[in-house]
């Protein structure tokens, strides 16, 4: 459904975001804001914080934030059209009933094709798996213990090796040789015309979250056969493969208050078998953010059980760290002695199986004791080096008592005194800026107050604080219109803000909320809202707060001065802002700026 701006701005300004909000939590007036502990993430003090003034809201703790209809959409995990009606309802609004364009209904017909032709030819390979031919596929199955009724309900099936008969079988339903080829389910070529992409395999459909097949892999039998261990359907219109999970149709619904998370088709039949229905995994690729955004919706608990060898490990770590970028937590599953949950279960069983989920390791200490194989702790500077690593990782929990409580679970673990973990933290965080560090360590500008100390992020942070600056003073603008515009800020979307923010200010109708309008990504939102508020330095005096601006604005047209000379090489107008920065920060050293 697609909203006229103007009436998205309407159901907007007739719903206050404290009231809303208030009707969900409990909120706490401080100072010129609301607070309370997030309900976007686990907090025992507050830094979740509503503006009235500016109509959004952010939470400190996991960057969470937006206007009215982000929150809904959030906190109700709906769509945005969804929060729309939710938040029309309640103002009073009415909203237009739904009319889809030729376009849209162009491409929901084209999708139901392809679900279509997705569904019969799962149906043929299951049939096929019943026939005399499928013989071999039986025994196959029969030899990896799957149930018949575990075999219904994956709707395991068979390729035969023939492929012509699943496109006699597609003909005959009707569906022409272009929508076959679109499904990925076959590949024309000139030379050997129409060839079927799986023959001769063990077939597993895959399904969206609403159980309808979007794509198959498939397994060889034999370990002479041809090919790959397993192939996959090609990605399609319908067929995202970073945007899916094997087994979430059944384990959105498991209702465990957990979600496991394993690296193969049959670790996840294996493990429903074993009544373990909440076990998903990613589809032959590595797992991805967009997959972490699926699974949040259902729970913020995920137990890995990957490979217990060198690449499941590595992938392991890597998944975690994806995890923690969606602010979810993520746990390990000891699988040894045996390779993957499919090996374990057959062996030791369900009950040992659930044993090693409830024993299942914290990611963090998982990740110090992957990182203490890389040292030799019998060499003292070796070991002081791992000690380095352990604090430089400690470094990053912005809350004080989660960092204290792992610092105490660390020094334990490894035999490490409390108070010299706690000082090598402390010092660390002094060094490169981490979370650690008291508030009157930090450079007056406010810069390097995030958690990542990257110069990417560094950067990233200057331009955030001049568009907040710039929040909190808008006059301040045509003070400084003639040194910067929206191009200084590198970051795309940061860009974007810029143009439409200064645009706004222009014309006497600053509006952060209705900027934020401008993205339908939860993310974009999320992100353009830190844009308003990011902590700015706590500063008494009008000449220590001109410092600290002139500062950013500094630090922003330079970094905009060295990212276009960097580029002038290669493009030419690049050249002309190169030019006109370098003047502009040449007048800056030369110009106060008066915040009034
Ligand atoms: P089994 O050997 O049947 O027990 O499978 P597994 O699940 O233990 O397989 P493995 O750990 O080797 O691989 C995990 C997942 O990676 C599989 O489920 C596939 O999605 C994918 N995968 C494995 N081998 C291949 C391959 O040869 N090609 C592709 N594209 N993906 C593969
Ligand atoms: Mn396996």
């Amino acid at each position: 459904m697609y909203y006229p701006e103007e009436l998205i701005e309407e159901v907007r300004q007739k719903n206050d975001i404290v009231d809303v909000i208030s009707g969900y939590v409990g909120l706490q007036k401080k100072g010129s804001n609301y607070m309370c502990c997030c309900p976007f993430h686990g907090e025992k003090t507050p830094s979740f914080s509503v503006n009235r003034a500016r109509q959004i809201y952010k939470c400190f703790g996991c960057g969470e934030g937006g206007n009215v209809l982000t929150f809904v959409m959030k906190y109700e995990n709906c769509t945005f059209p969804e929060a729309m009606k939710i938040l029309a309802d309640k103002a009073g609004v009415e909203l237009p009933q739904a009319e889809y364009s030729e376009e849209a209904k162009r491409r929901e017909s084209r999708r139901q094709k392809l679900l279509e032709i997705n569904k019969a030819a799962a149906t043929f390979y299951f049939y096929q798996l019943r026939t005399e031919r499928g013989a071999k596929a039986r025994e196959y199955l029969d030899k990896r213990k799957l149930s018949e009724e575990t075999r219904k309900n994956f709707g395991l099936g068979f390729a035969p090796t023939r492929g012509e008969e699943l496109l006699a079988y597609l003909h005959q339903k009707g569906f022409t040789d272009e929508l076959i080829r679109d499904a990925g389910l076959a590949k024309m070529d000139e030379k050997r015309g129409t060839t079927t992409q799986f023959w001769n395999r063990v077939m597993f459909p895959i399904q969206d979250i609403n159980h309808r097949v979007i794509g198959f892999g498939g397994r060889i039998m034999g370990d002479n056969d041809s090919g790959p261990k397993y192939l996959n359907s090609p990605e399609t219109e319908i067929f995202d493969k970073s945007r899916n999970l094997y087994g979430m149709n059944y384990a959105r619904t498991a209702r465990t208050g957990n979600i496991i998370l394993c690296e193969g088709y049959m670790d996840v039949i294996s493990m429903h078998q074993a009544g373990f229905t909440q076990a998903v995994a990613s589809l032959g690729t590595a797992f991805t953010l967009g997959q972490a955004g699926l699974i949040k919706k259902y729970t913020k608990d995920v137990l890995l059980a990957y490979d217990s060898d060198g690449a499941g490990v590595k992938a392991a770590l890597r998944a975690i760290r994806i995890l923690r970028d969606a602010g979810m937590s993520g746990k390990i599953i000891n699988m040894s002695p045996y390779k993957d949950p499919d090996e374990f279960i057959k062996n030791l069983g369900q009950a040992a199986f659930q044993e090693r989920i409830d024993h299942a390791e914290n990611s963090f200490m998982f990740e110090i004791r992957m990182l203490e194989r890389d040292y030799d702790m019998n060499d003292p500077e070796e070991k002081t080096n791992f000690h380095n690593q352990i604090a430089r990782k400690l470094c990053d929990f912005s809350e004080d008592v989660e960092r204290e409580n792992y610092i105490e679970a660390v020094a334990e673990k490894y035999h490490i005194g409390f108070e010299n973990l706690r000082k090598l933290v402390v010092n660390m965080a002094a060094k490169t800026g981490g979370y650690a560090v008291t508030v009157t360590q930090q450079p007056k500008s406010g810069i390097q107050s995030r958690n990542k100390n990257t110069p990417e992020e560094k950067v990233k942070n200057a331009q955030r604080l001049l568009l907040t600056w710039l929040t909190d003073y808008p006059q301040l603008y045509f003070k400084i219109k003639n040194y910067i515009s929206p191009e200084d800020f590198t970051v795309e979307l940061y860009q974007k803000v810029a143009k439409r923010m200064f645009e706004d200010i222009e014309q006497n109708r600053l509006n952060p909320a209705g900027i934020i309008n401008m993205f339908e990504d939860e993310k974009d939102q999320s992100e353009a809202a830190s844009l308003f508020t990011t902590k700015l330095p706590e500063l008494e005096t009008d000449q220590e707060k001109e410092k600290a601006f002139h500062d950013i604005l500094v630090s922003v047209k330079k970094n905009s001065y060295e990212y276009y000379s960097a580029k002038s090489g290669v493009d030419i107008s690049a050249l002309s802002k190169v030019i006109e920065g370098r003047k502009a920060l040449e007048e800056l050293n030369k110009t106060h700026i008066s915040l009034n």
